[in-house]
């Protein structure tokens, strides 16, 4: 597979997070659980607020695929995760049984986001996102290819994102039929300009997560761990330090006050 240059950094974390790092593939899955629930939940928001009646089913039925990824997601992390190590087992379960996740990654908030960004946006949106979350989905696949349970569900999943790719495209190029070209062209551009800037904000929250991790690390080494070292070499033995006599009963030394 040939990978433009774009496109390495997705790569290298990629190989790095499905391939390497233990126990990280079933965290990721209930991750991705999460965040397909939060988009069955966005799609089923649009199902019920949009006023175009004939992309009610489309959304409905782009809702009940989401949910069932959620699901596919969830069952094969629970699977990668119960062949791991008791931790990697906890962290993936833990991710899974997290109730606020949706509100505290940001991916759902109080109002829907069909609400927020209005039918033309919400449909780039969707676009957009159903795009880009194919190609990674292709990727993952190919790396994933001899395990053959996750390379199949991932297939499964790409055959519904080509249909969300799809019929979003679709309505677009009606509304420029339509002529409102402009305002798809900036839609388009809005949500690509804000999709960079929140993957923007992710890579230094996780910069700043992995520079604090190192600092620790270094600081444990080079200061914390030689001091102990130097404190055990010159402890006294225990037969140098003069014994405490042993203190009385305190009924007894009551007695002696007496
Ligand atoms: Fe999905
Ligand atoms: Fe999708």
């Amino acid at each position: 597979m040939s990978v433009r240059a774009a496109d390495l950094p997705l790569h290298a974390v990629s190989w790095l997070v499905w391939k390497i790092l233990p126990g990280r593939a079933a965290t990721k899955m209930a991750e991705f659980s999460h965040t397909e629930a939060g988009s069955g939940l966005d799609m089923l928001a649009a199902t019920e607020e949009t006023p175009r009646p004939e992309l009610r089913a489309r959304y409905f039925r782009h809702a009940l695929d989401e949910l069932r990824h959620a699901r596919l997601f969830r069952e094969r992390a629970g699977a990668l995760a119960s062949a791991r190590s008791p931790q990697g087992r906890s962290r993936a379960q833990a991710v899974l049984e997290d109730g606020g996740y949706l509100a505290s990654q940001g991916i759902r908030g109080s109002e829907s986001l069909f609400r927020q960004l209005g039918e033309l946006e919400f449909l780039a949106f969707v676009w957009v996102h159903e795009k880009r979350g194919a190609e990674q989905f292709d990727l993952y696949a190919s790396l994933l290819r001899d395990d053959a349970s996750t390379a199949a569900m991932f297939a499964e999943i790409a055959r519904d994102e080509r249909f969300h790719i799809a019929y979003s495209r679709a309505e677009l190029d009606r509304y420029t039929k339509a002529g409102a070209t402009h305002d798809v062209r900036w839609a388009v551009l809005r949500v690509r300009g804000r999709r960079a800037w929140q993957g923007w904000l992710r890579l230094t929250r996780d910069l700043g997560n992995a520079m604090a991790g190192l600092w620790l690390g270094l600081l444990y080494l080079l200061v914390i761990g030689p001091f102990s070292l130097v404190a055990r070499a010159t402890e006294r033995p225990v037969g140098g330090i003069l014994a405490a006599p042993p203190r009385a009963p305190a009924a007894e030394r009551a007695r002696g006050m007496a």
